[in-house]
């Protein structure tokens, strides 16, 4: 029998689809962001990137090799080159014919009608992208509300957040867009300390903690701070209960249908 779904509260955590449902369907495609919607996800998570004419794609990794049939950097093709590869062969048969999206053909799709996680990919890489990003949000009207307070069922209406690992680049993003809510990611435990938290709170509203970092000593200490927690990238049933357990407002997993089972959803 399946095991009993973990109880936690008050709030369920979040269900954040990593690069879309990523376990069944090609990362940041269409395909992924359809199945993440379907699966029940609260907010898809996806990479956005510049190409060479400016125009902001989405896509994870540097390079075209692993994720298309293309070849090289791809913030150096145009966005009709991008546009002409394909990017989900390489996970099935059944995928040939996905195409790398535009940011605002996502926006366009799902703005307002399932939330965005949107990261700022390699930014020290590409000049321009936080003006291009806030550009095509504001051009979508998806300009946020307000700061939103961490913590309570408030913060879960944000139809985006945009988040990165450069407190730079989310600096240079909220000066576009004061009202969008900002996301810091973080990897490693010395970028914990109660300082560096602070000054970090006074940008972001969430940080977005590695899994290795879900333990609920510096959960707590970052809820301290007045950010919310996520947690990436979790895809065991044993790391989402832990995640869950430590007081993580939202995780960002693969398999967003696989989570429901895991924890029980409270109201
Ligand atoms: O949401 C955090 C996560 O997306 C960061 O890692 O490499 O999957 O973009 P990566
Ligand atoms: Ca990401």
């Amino acid at each position: 029998a399946a095991a009993k779904p973990a109880a936690v509260g008050p709030f369920r955590p979040l269900v954040l689809a990593h690069r879309g449902a990523s376990a069944d369907a090609p990362e940041n495609t269409f395909a992924a962001f359809e199945l993440a919607l379907r699966q029940g996800a609260d907010y898809i998570e996806l990479d956005v990137q510049l190409s060479r004419d400016g125009v902001p794609f989405v896509l994870h990794d540097e390079k075209l090799e692993r994720t298309t049939d293309g070849r090289g950097i791809a913030s150096r093709r145009t966005m009709r080159e991008l546009e002409s590869l394909d990017a989900g062969g390489w996970f099935g048969e059944a995928y040939r014919g996905e195409r790398i999206p535009r940011f605002e053909e996502v926006l366009r799709r799902y703005g307002g009608k399932i939330g965005l996680l949107v990261e700022l990919k390699d930014p020290q890489l590409q000049p321009g992208l936080e003006r291009a990003v806030a550009a095509a949000l504001i051009r979508f009207g998806l300009t946020g509300e307000q700061r939103l307070e961490a913590g309570g069922p408030g913060w879960r209406r944000a139809p985006v957040i945009v988040q990165s690992f450069s407190l730079p680049s989310l600096k240079r993003l909220g000066e576009l867009m004061p009202s969008v809510p900002l996301g810091v990611i973080l990897s490693r435990e010395e970028e914990l300390e109660q300082s560096r938290l602070h000054e970090m709170a006074d940008i972001a509203t969430y940080a977005n903690l590695r899994k290795q970092l879900a333990q609920p000593k510096l959960v707590r200490r970052v809820h301290g701070s007045g950010m919310a927690v996520f947690v990436w990238t979790v895809d065991r049933r044993r790391e989402a209960v832990q995640a869950a357990a430590a007081g993580a407002d939202g995780i960002v997993t693969d398999g967003p249908d696989r989570f429901r089972d895991w924890i029980k959803k409270t109201p």
